[in-house]
This record gives structure tokens, sequence and C-alpha cells, in this order.
């Protein structure tokens, strides 16, 4: 520079001419679309993985976010100096962090007690404020998170609730964005689009855009939780986070997001935990693509689905976020053995080869009486508790509330309800683990242990039996 000629400013040159970014929130978007090549042996259709981990705060939700936000500025319900507000313990809110972080607004985050401590601090780390809310309760419930989130934003001056599940620039994000990247990318190729559906918004604007500009040709594919209600489950709780519809026992109604459309989709293809976990193992280790949970529902029912496809079917497959979320879940063998995923590598003994209670039922329900509870314990001395529901069905492990031991209850009035004398948890050990994996997690305090296989409960085993069983 010469003395005395004043700097050029960043504004003096415009951002095309740099091919750079104006800023991080002009980054979103136009992810990569990459072939699958082998995961997909025996597939004559083509199945293209659109990837948007890639997306700056690392997940799909960054389009959401963004359109949000541009959209309230725009309507002026988020004023400079405003308060960014939702309640979420997922994706959306980093996307939030992310945008409102760089056009300097505050973000206040509600999340769930179950919420990982790597997601709050990835909050935390944009500047968000976190306030964390108890977790598992129906959504009519005053302290649910998206209540808390509501009331927040009512009492803080300029304080402005992103909604994500009824706002409509949710879904119009995917129909400006990724719809039209989708017929670019595939030069208007693409006959098959397969995705989740957690708020719908992203298979909601993506799949209109698509029918839209091809005239109703290309097929839009929902790929759900086995349990979940958007394809017809019963709503009992799945593995697989931020995607599907799970209702919690106590819903007084059966709510489900304005940003889900459900006539964009065409059909749905249901995949249990156990495949969709399958499936992410193995995008890492045969294609290098390391994939979150949902990701891999998705990839699941998009193989299923291309398997009766011709040669000429172009089907695109939407990844929502990054397995690294997920390193300490499906990712890790210690969870996958001791949910009872099917993990056996050697001739070991395992625990499915000593002698489980299988008498049902596995679990007594919250809302039984201590009566009751003796009675469905039927000789046995501990039995886990889950949540209420009014439909009998599997016992899944992530529904398990607590314990009742018989010895606790013999003194209680038979009327008195059983939640008056839970104790904590019972050890969870996996159908397919080695006696001896199990032993170690199961400690000593207590006189049972619960056994998993693919996630749910398939009976008990006595310490003492589990014990003998060790090599
Ligand atoms: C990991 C992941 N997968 C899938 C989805 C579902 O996307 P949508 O809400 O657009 O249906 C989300 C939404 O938060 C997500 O975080």
């Amino acid at each position: 520079m010469t003395a005395g000629t004043a700097p050029s400013t960043p504004d003096s040159v415009s951002s095309a001419e740099l091919n750079v970014y104006a800023s991080v929130a002009d980054a979103i978007g136009n992810t990569p679309l990459v072939r699958l090549n082998r995961v997909t042996e025996g597939i004559e259709a083509a199945v293209y993985a659109k990837l948007e981990f890639l997306n700056p705060g690392g997940s799909v939700k960054d389009r959401a976010a963004r359109a949000m936000i541009d959209a309230a500025e725009l309507s002026g319900d988020l004023r400079p100096g405003g308060t960014v507000v939702e309640g979420t313990s997922g994706n959306t809110g980093i996307g939030l962090a992310v945008v409102a972080a760089s056009r300097g607004y505050r973000t206040i985050v509600v999340v769930p007690d179950k919420s990982s401590a790597e997601k709050i601090s990835f909050l935390r780390a944009h500047g968000a404020d976190v306030r964390v809310t108890k977790g598992a309760l129906p959504t009519h419930h005053p302290d649910h998170v998206r209540n808390v989130a509501r009331r927040i934003a009512d009492e803080i001056d300029g304080g402005w609730l992103a909604g994500q599940y009824d706002n409509p620039a949710n879904p119009g994000a995917h129909y400006v964005t990724t719809g039209p990247e989708l017929w670019r990318q595939t030069q208007g190729r693409i006959t098959h689009f397969v995705a989740g559906v957690g708020t719908g918004g992203t298979i909601s604007g993506t799949g209109k855009f698509l029918k839209e500009v091809s005239g109703g040709a290309v097929r839009v594919i929902g790929a759900d939780p086995e349990t979940s209600r958007y394809s017809g489950g019963d709503g009992r709780a799945y593995y697989v986070e931020s995607i599907g519809h799970f209702v919690h026992p106590d819903s007084e109604e059966d709510i489900w997001p304005d940003s889900y459309d459900r006539t964009v989709v065409d059909e749905f293809v249901t995949v249990a935990d156990r495949e969709s976990i399958d499936t992410v193992r193995s995008l890492a280790r045969t294609e290098g693509l390391l994939v979150g949970g949902s990701g891999g529902t998705a990839v699941a029912a998009a193989l299923r689905h291309a398997r009766t496809l011709p040669p000429d079917a172009v089907v695109v497959v939407l990844i929502p976020d990054s397995g690294r979320a997920y390193l300490s879940k499906y990712f890790d063998d210690d969870w996958v053995a001791r949910l009872g995923f099917d993990t056996r590598t050697s001739g070991s003994r395992v625990v499915e080869d000593l002698p489980i209670d299988t008498r049902v039922p596995f679990a007594v329900p919250a809302d039984a009486t201590v009566g009751e509870a003796l009675a469905l314990l039927d000789g046995r001395e501990e039995l886990p508790v889950v949540l209420a529901r009014a439909t009998p069905g599997p016992t899944v492990v992530a529904e398990i509330t607590g314990a009742v031991e018989r010895k606790n209850l013999l003194d209680a009035l038979t009327t008195d309800p059983v939640t008056n004398h839970v104790s904590a948890a019972l050890a969870v050990v996996g159908a397919f683990e080695t006696v001896d994996a199990a032993v170690s997690r199961a400690g000593g305090d207590r006189r049972a242990v619960v056994v998993a296989s693919s996630g749910s409960v398939v009976g008990s085993i006595s310490a003492a039996d589990l014990q003998a069983g060790e090599s």
C-alpha cells in the first residue's frame, strides 16, 4: 500500500467479484450431491446423497434458521438488538445461534434435561443463553420446552420465538433453496426424493418444489422410524433422533406440525432402529460418510426403495447432519451392545445363553397401584417402571423411568400409586453382550438386571444367574 492512499475497505470490492461470501449466513446451502457407490451393490438405479452436514452449523437446519430470521427481520418481528428464542435440543438451535451471532442478536435456547453436554456446550460456544428444563413431558405441559420458550419470548423485550414447527419460513427455505439445488444438480433428472420427517420442513418444501417443477413426476418418499405416527405407527419411543413423531402417553391430543404438508409425501418406507444404526455404521466404513441417525434411516429407506427401481431412476437422499454428534451413541460399541443391537463377533458366551426370565409383562406402567404392581411382579424381586400406555406393546428401554422392588411394596397401601415407591432404574444389559461385559455393567447392588434386544426389553435375569454365567 502506498503511503497516503486509503486502504480499500471490504465494501469496495463486491463479494461476487472475489468469489467469497459476505457472511456465514450466505455460506448456507449449495451442499454437494455425492453418489453412493458401495452400499448400493446390486442396485441398478443411481443413488445420490445430499450432504447437509456441510452447512456452517453442521446441519440441514441452517437453511430453516436463516429463512426464519430473514422473514422475522422483514416483518419487523425481530428488530436490531432483539433476542431469538427457540425450544429445541437440536440442530435448529445451533443454526439459529450461528445466524444470530453473525447478525448481532442474542439467542436463548430452551433444551430438555436429557440433552447431551456436547450440544449444550456447542450452543454456549456461539454465545447462546441455554435454559435447561425438564424433558419427556407431553406437549400440553406448561414446562414442555416449547411452552417455556414461548413464555420467555413473550416476557422479554425484543424477544422473538422462531417456532420451527409452525413457521412457514421453515418449509419455505427448502422450497426456495434445497429443491432448486437438487433440480439444478441433477439437471432435472431426479426421479425420487427421500427424506426423514421431523418438523416436516425439509420434505414438504423440497418435495413441493420438485413436484411442481417436474409436473408431478418426482416421487417423494418419507423415511420414518418404525413406530412413528407419521407412517401409521403407535407413537412409541425409538432411538433415532430428530425425525418421526413420538407421542407421549400423557398427551391430551396428537398435534402434528403445520410445517409438515402430508399431501406432498407419496409413500413412507419405515425403518427399524437396528437398520438405521447398521446403515450409519456401514456408511462410515464403506463410503467414508459419517452421518447421523436420521441420515441412516433415510439412506436405509432409499436403498430399500431403489432396489425396486430401473437403471434410469435417479434417487436423491438427504443427509441432515453428521455422525460426529452421535459418536457416543450409534458409533459406540458399548452403547450399541447395552441396548441389545446385535454386535456379536466371537463365539463367547452371551447373555442370551443364560436363563432369562421372559415372563410378561416386563415392566410396570407408571399409572399402576401398589396392588397391581405386586400382581405384575408375580414373584419377581424387581421390575422396571415405564411410561404408562393405553395400548400394550413392547417395552422400549428409552421409556423406562425407574424400578419397583417387591420388598419396598410389601408394607405400602395396595391402593397407593406405585410412583410413590419407585427406585432408581435397573441396569440394562444387551442380549448379545458377552456375559463378562454384562456382569461388569450390572454392578453388584441390585438383585435383577433388565435384558434388552434391539432397544426393547425382552426379560430380566437375576444378578445371581448372571454372575454364575461368568467365565
Ligand atoms: C438430524 C435431523 N434430522 C432430520 C431432521 C428433520 O428435518 P425437518 O424438521 O425439516 O423435518 C432434523 C430436524 O431438526 C434434524 O435435526
